[in-house]
């Protein structure tokens, strides 16, 4: 696939479930939280807590498609300023608004109309006012240089066909010495080829997920320090057996070469203070 069809396959994608969204307030729900737009799945579902939950209001939550948690785990501090790659509906946004407080900011980039719209009508919900929706792509970053504390990211990089672009974008409009937390699927070791391309269907991945020691090598590549790597969720092969069976394969046979090698994981960095 080019990437401008990966774009656009992307961009239906996304539109399509905030319009589910949007048409189906409050259809059903995961143990105690409102199922996400993903549904009940294992990557999606029961990533916030009930404290963070009872923050946002409930379209919010249900808008979530991420598979980590960024918020809970990025250092924000008041009177900072956030932005959020890929923000969705909102969710990551609306929670760092919280955390910077009226004197700092939450900026969220999203490419997909409809899921600017649904995310402007749960700020509006939110009542928050230090947060801005902007429309643009994250390989294109509509912000000047060295304009952000700290950059997170939600279950996004990996749709992007031009991953390394996305990086260098996110090292060029952080602050020297500002943040990057990002939470993102990621492959470890030798996965083979077509068992991978299913796996990497079923999670919804795509352009592909990166090898955790090429996303540590395309973001020393584009500046960054400081960079760490850790898994947060562990997928194995009962969490895609339907889905796998669906397309043919014998799950039990390559069980062995999917279990524990595809992960949610928290990935940080830092752009150093110096220039170069
Ligand atoms: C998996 S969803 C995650 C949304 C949100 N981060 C969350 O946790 O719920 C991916 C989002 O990223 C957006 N997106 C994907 N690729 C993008 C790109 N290249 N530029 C801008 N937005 C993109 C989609 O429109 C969609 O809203």
């Amino acid at each position: 696939m080019s990437t401008d069809n990966i774009r656009e396959v992307v961009k239906q994608k996304y539109g399509a479930a905030a319009l589910r969204v949007q048409a189906a307030a409050s259809s059903c729900c995961c143990g105690s939280s409102p199922a996400p737009a993903g549904g009940c799945d294992p990557i999606t579902s029961g990533l916030y807590s009930t404290q963070q939950s009872g923050e946002i209001p409930a379209q919010a939550l249900q808008a979530s498609l991420g598979c980590g948690n960024p918020t809970a785990l990025a250092q924000l501090n008041p009177g900072e300023t956030v932005l959020d790659l890929g923000s969705g509906g909102g969710i990551d946004v609306l929670l760092s608004a919280k955390r910077v407080g009226p004197t700092g900011k939450a900026y969220g980039l999203d490419m997909t109309d409809e899921m600017l719209a649904l995310a402007r009508a749960n700020q509006k919900k939110a009542g928050v006012t230090n947060v801005e929706f902007l429309k643009g792509e994250i390989e294109n970053i509509p912000l000047p240089d060295d304009a952000v504390d700290v950059i997170i990211s939600n279950c996004v990089i990996n749709l992007s066909a031009d991953k390394d672009r996305v990086l260098r974008e996110a090292f060029r409009v952080l602050k020297p010495g500002g943040r990057f937390a990002v939470s993102d699927v990621v492959v470890t070791g030798e996965v083979p080829a077509a068992i991978r391309k299913n796996v990497e269907l079923w999670i919804g991945c795509i352009a592909g997920a990166l090898r955790d020691s090429d996303y540590a090598a395309k973001l020393a590549a584009a500046g960054f320090e400081g960079i760490g790597i850790e898994p947060t969720r562990v997928y194995d092969v009962a969490d895609a057996r339907q889905f796998l069976a669906g397309q043919g394969i014998d799950v039990d046979a390559v069980a062995a070469q999917v279990d524990g090698k595809f992960m949610s994981a928290f990935i940080r960095a830092r752009k150093g203070t110096k220039r170069p």
